[in-house]
């Protein structure tokens, strides 16, 4: 593999803009194969270069990911002439970067966003026949009773003919909010399967996508570097595992 910038290689993770990697560089904090880095533009094999920031080891994968708790009134495009979107929320460096989130959220949905420039993940991610788990929180206008969880779980079909593939539905215990997992995304689903059952969404939250839970610690508009377990278990989900 060609080698890397070392600068190059830390901010590709993420966590640090190359301005702020020059200055952990120039702070001997970073140790790359062992022996401290002093140069940023010093190059490594980023296939086997082990690089230590503060003591703790630090992957430097070719791709960016990154987990966004995506507040209301943002869309999840790449970009848009007129309105806000979620990349906005993300340094200068990483804007650059090309990334996309991995299945939408639609403005008013709060939640987890995977951000990401490997498009192979993303694509298997969506895969309608990767059948990925997508959990939803739901509070909706009117109770939800044991009809509408044997309606989702039989799986529905819209008022406009989109077939609906079986989901669960488990109301929560004030009975106007409910977990919602869905094996495929399709537009506004969650939104339109509720309202099929006379239960219009007055919030919507995605939690999780497959195994990558949002980290509730992350207040609406941030978001961090998946951690190294993280990513193992969407590349697990990739290679089908
Ligand atoms: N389903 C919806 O209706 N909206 C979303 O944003 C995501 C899933």
């Amino acid at each position: 593999m060609s080698q890397e910038r070392i600068d190059k290689l830390l901010a590709s993770t993420g966590r640090w803009s190359r301005k702020e990697v020059r200055e952990l560089i120039r702070q001997g904090r970073v140790l790359a194969d062992g022996v401290l880095a002093k140069r940023p533009e010093s190059k490594y094999d980023p296939s086997s270069v082990s690089i230590q920031v503060d003591g703790a080891a630090v992957e430097c994968a070719a791709f960016v990911y990154l987990m966004l708790n995506k507040p209301s009134g943002l869309l999840s495009a790449t970009e848009d002439k007129r309105q806000a979107t979620v990349l906005d929320l993300l340094p200068e460096h990483l804007q650059r970067r090309g990334l996309f989130p991995v299945g939408r959220l639609d403005k008013d949905t709060t939640g987890l966003l995977l951000l990401t420039d490997d498009g192979a993940l993303g694509h298997r991610l969506l895969a309608p026949r990767s059948h990925v788990d997508k959990v939803y929180f739901a509070r909706v206008a009117g109770p939800l009773d044991a009809e509408d969880v044997a309606a989702f779980r039989k799986g529905m079909t819209l008022e406009d003919g989109l077939r609906c593939l079986p989901a669960e539905l488990e109301p929560l215990e004030d009975g106007r909010s409910c977990r919602v997992t869905l094996r495929e995304g399709k537009y506004h689903q969650v939104k339109r399967m509720l309202a099929a059952r006379g239960k219009p969404v007055l919030e919507l939250k995605r939690l999780s996508i497959g195994p990558l839970e949002l980290d509730e610690t992350l207040q609406p508009g941030q978001w961090r570097a998946l951690r190294t377990e993280e990513l193992a278990g969407l590349k697990r989900v990739q290679a089908g595992v």
